[in-house]
């Protein structure tokens, strides 16, 4: 009796032991193919998208020659990694839809915990954003609100100027923008309802809100101060076209005084934010120029 209960507890024993080394090894086996994935998967990122498998290990397929639309043989196509390098392809490939979510990224850094989370205004420093334009910072509780189909995702051009245009000094000129997919006329009040509302959609799906243009003068290669600007507009006005139009003007009159100049475009919702898309991979919703007065 005692020799048997010595025994099965010799057996329970060595098999603990067993099943430990076991299940480490394959716990080794599983770090090193997730290692391997993620090597692929900035690998296959970096010639553009492909086949790639997430770190919990749901793999989404981007086909470039499947799933993918034509370019003219003007437009060369580009496809853009996980960490944006973009790759320049030639002009016969094809480019990538934006019909799969963006290949889990690697080598990039996540803010503390604390901070991800809906609560982070609760347990925030900094005052509450409370519908005002405030310089110093705030923390804005609003949720995002409804956000579009693939089908309507903004999309804008500058149709006037031409980018590149030489443009005579202090002389009138229109910017003229063209935005697809924005219910434009929606703009509430910026200075007691600034983020105060969710992005919101009307009956097509199409974000209410509204357009701006931002003109500011370039000199060397930096990126421009944003709190220095030449020219800003609000474009307000509703437009079934989804054409608006501006003439520019500066405290120095009419036109822009001589210099080198940065157009740019910048959509916005009901209620001043930056618009928000459903997908990550996709087209710019905003155009930029550049234009030399003088
Ligand atoms: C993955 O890449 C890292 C850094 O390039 C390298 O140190 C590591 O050995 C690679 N892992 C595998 C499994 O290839
Ligand atoms: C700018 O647009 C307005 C309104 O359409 C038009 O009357 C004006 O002539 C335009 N200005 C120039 C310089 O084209």
């Amino acid at each position: 009796m005692k020799v048997s209960i010595i025994l099965i507890a010799l057996i329970v024993v060595v098999l603990m032991v067993v099943v430990d080394v076991d299940g480490a090894r394959h716990r080794n086996l599983r770090k090193q193919r997730n290692s391997r994935n993620r090597n692929q998967t900035s690998a296959q990122g970096n010639l553009g998208a492909s086949t790639t498998q997430d770190s919990q290990g749901a793999s989404t397929t981007q086909d470039s020659q499947g799933a993918s639309t034509t370019q003219d043989s003007q437009g060369a196509s580009t496809t853009q990694d996980s960490q944006g390098a973009s790759t320049t392809q030639n002009s016969q490939a094809s480019s990538s839809t934006a019909a799969d979510p963006p290949p889990a990224a690697t080598n990039t850094l996540s803010p503390p915990s604390n901070l991800l989370s809906n609560d982070i205004c609760k347990n925030s420093n900094q005052p509450s954003t409370g519908g005002k334009q405030n310089k110093g910072g705030s923390c804005s509780d609003t949720i995002q609100g409804q956000i579009p189909s693939v089908e309507n995702m903004i999309s804008t051009i500058i149709t006037n100027p031409q980018n590149g245009d030489t443009i005579p000094a202090n002389e009138p000129f229109n910017v003229s923008v063209l935005t697809n997919n924005l219910d434009l006329g929606f703009f509430d009040n910026p200075q007691t309802q600034y983020y105060a509302f969710p992005q919101s959609l009307n009956d097509q799906g199409q974000i209410f809100g509204h357009q701006h243009v931002t003109i500011q003068q370039l000199s060397g290669n930096g990126p421009p101060d944003p709190q220095n600007f030449a020219f800003f507009k609000g474009l307000n006005d509703p437009s079934n076209s989804g054409q608006l139009s501006v003439a520019v003007a500066s405290s120095a009159g009419p036109g822009l005084p001589p210099g080198f100049y940065r157009i740019c475009t910048m959509t916005g919702t009901f209620s001043h934010q930056p618009v928000l898309m459903p997908v990550a991979q996709r087209g710019a919703q905003d155009d930029c120029i550049r234009v030399n007065v003088k």
